[in-house]
């Protein structure tokens, strides 16, 4: 099979669609990527670790999609990209660096807790799956708010911060609610592009709208609502209370 891929020179700043030839039977594309490397252009540079879903290093596009390539079976003419919103240092190799600062920004990890509050089996297996998270990007990639507000900390980071938020030993919440709230949960267009891609079954949307609810409890709001009302964050409606904002 021919399939085409993405090459980027850092250096020379060019990008160009290559096409390959793949003389194996129905390979994965990281197979398919290895062969092209060892019999044909060993230049081509590509991440890669366990072969078996769990790192996170290799996923890319495929056809426009977010795929790992050691999970996904290449077919003829596939195009393959690196993924998108991230710096591409060579070819189909990224620089995850961005998404990372976007989670130092959201405060996204336990900071304090109190470990005397106990934690039923329910509660406990509520966001257990945000820590199968294998740090892939796909959902960063896939996000397309980026095309206008490249600031936004975006699904990788919100659905971490909805993880220690959910949980009921944490005792910083109000600080960790605080600093999502510019280009945070409010920039989520709630599209669900980012769900679907993730490997690992994590819904980043869902644990954002469960973030603006959290938000709408502690008086949080829209700025744009805000705004457009003349208030401001958690500002008092008229009677006293706090404005809500659930989505
Ligand atoms: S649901 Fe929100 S975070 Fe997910 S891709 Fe859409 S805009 Fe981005
Ligand atoms: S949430 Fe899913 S798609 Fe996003 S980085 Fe983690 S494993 Fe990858
Ligand atoms: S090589 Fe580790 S997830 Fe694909």
């Amino acid at each position: 099979m021919k399939i085409k891929v993405q090459r980027h020179n850092t250096e020379t700043q060019v990008s160009d669609i290559i096409e390959y030839e793949v003389d194996l039977v129905n390979p994965t594309l990281l197979e398919g990527l290895n062969y092209i490397k060892t019999q044909d252009d060993s230049s081509l540079s590509y991440t890669a670790g366990c072969r078996s879903g769990v790192c996170g290093s290799c996923a890319m596009r495929v056809n426009g999609t977010e795929e790992l390539a050691c999970a996904y079976k290449l077919s003829d003419d596939d195009l393959i990209e690196p993924l998108k919103n991230l710096p591409v240092l060579r070819d189909l190799i990224v620089d995850t660096n961005k998404m990372m600062q976007y989670n130092l920004m959201a405060k996204a990890w336990s900071s304090d807790n109190n470990e005397n509050i106990s934690v039923s089996q329910e509660q406990s297996e509520s966001n257990e799956l945000q820590s199968d998270c294998i740090l892939c990007g796909a959902c960063f990639s896939a996000c397309p708010v980026y095309e206008v507000n490249d600031a936004f900390i975006g699904p990788f980071a919100l659905t971490r911060s909805w993880k220690y938020v959910a949980d009921v030993r944490e005792q910083d919440t109000q600080e960790k609610i605080e600093v999502i709230q510019t280009n945070g949960i409010w920039d989520c267009t709630l599209c669900n592009e980012c769900v679907p891609v993730c490997p690992q079954g994590i819904a980043p949307k869902q644990d954002i709208s469960m973030l603006r609810g959290k938000a709408g409890i502690m008086g949080f709001m829209d700025p744009n609502f805000s705004t457009s009302f003349g208030g401001g964050f958690g500002s008092p409606s008229f009677d006293g209370s706090p404005n809500f904002n659930s989505f």
